[in-house]
């Protein structure tokens, strides 16, 4: 259809592209291309126009995101079902109220939220611009090894990122922040609803700075336009960020935790690093040694060797 065509230009190339342009790589006229922005118009999607400039795509309406995203994804298991809203109190919220109902890969996001939630009881900040995903996961797995999905949800991510641009340098931060050249541009909150022996769902919470402004972000982010240096599709990244996320999650349903854990170690950007980790009790000084198959950190401190269960880590 003409109408996506049009679309795809536009959302590809995240700045304004001329009438002309539109009209030569798709072979229709200029009046054509025209009518064609107009129709688009009327279904809500925001397109600016200007003199000597042309088109340049502002917003898609949230609900031809949801319909198109579920449309164009290549995946197995992720994101059969997406529910796409514009603001909710916190993605992660809503994930555990619908996960009874929902299937493994099932998704929740969000354009904005209210009372986002990040690690160790603290808020997330989520303004407008940032996109906040909650996936509800159903794994065939040990409670214990709940961890793990945290692991490969941050290998899916930076690999994502890595993907973008060649010198991207995304980088995953233990426990599992991730980061482009040193700042923080994405968290994970990971939450387990289980028995002894059985996982009901995990629901994992990624909040990224996709297109957000760095005014609106704290002073060590990190946003990923600014990164690329142009407005960042929304749909686009999704899918492609759902894609690497399906591969990696049947390749650790299929195949366990250790290829994920080396593709971990490889974009780490703590192991070998002299480190201070701020526990909940306690501090420890260390060298960033190793991850074990859960993802604790094995951490060399003066006189013995000791395991890391969770912190925040700065840099000695
Ligand atoms: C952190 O680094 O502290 C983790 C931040 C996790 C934020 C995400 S945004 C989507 C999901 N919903 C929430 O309320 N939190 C997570």
């Amino acid at each position: 259809m003409m109408k996506s065509k049009i679309l795809e230009i536009l959302e590809k190339n995240g700045s304004y592209v001329s009438g002309e342009e539109i009209s030569k790589e798709l072979g229709v006229s200029r009046a054509a291309v025209w009518k064609h922005i107009k129709k688009l118009r009327e279904l809500d999607y925001e397109i600016e126009s200007k003199t000597n400039e042309g088109y340049k795509l502002i917003k898609t309406p949230d609900r031809q995101i949801q319909f198109e995203l579920e449309r164009m994804l290549n995946t197995k298991i992720i994101g059969h079902k997406i529910l796409f809203l514009e603001e909710i109190d916190s993605t992660n919220n809503k994930a555990k109220q619908i996960a009874f109902e929902s299937q493994d890969g099932d998704v929740v996001v969000s354009e904005t939220q209210h009372s986002g939630r990040g690690r160790r009881g603290r808020e997330w900040h989520s303004p407008k611009g940032g996109i906040y995903i909650s996936f509800i996961l159903k794994p065939n797995i040990s409670p214990e090894r709940a961890p793990q999905i945290t692991l490969l949800s941050s290998v899916a991510l930076v690999e994502t990122l890595n993907s973008m641009k060649s010198k991207m340098n995304a980088k995953i931060k233990w426990p599992n922040d991730i980061l482009i050249s040193g700042r923080k541009i994405s968290g994970i909150l990971t939450e387990l609803s289980s028995d002894m022996e059985k996982i009901n769902y995990v629901v994992v919470g990624i909040g990224i700075n996709l297109n957000t402004d760095l005014e609106d972000l704290p002073e060590k982010a990190a946003s990923l336009k600014v990164e690329m240096d142009q407005e960042i599709s929304v749909k686009l990244f999704l899918k492609s960020f759902f894609e690497h996320y399906d591969t990696v999650y049947q390749e650790y349903l299929n195949n366990g935790i250790d290829q994920i854990i080396e593709k971990w170690k490889k974009n780490s950007d703590t192991l070998g690093k002299n480190v201070k980790i701020i526990g909940i009790n306690e501090t420890y000084d260390g060298l960033a040694k190793d991850i074990d198959e859960n993802g604790a950190l094995i951490l060399k401190t003066k006189d013995k060797e000791i395991k890391v269960y969770s912190g925040d880590v700065s840099l000695r």
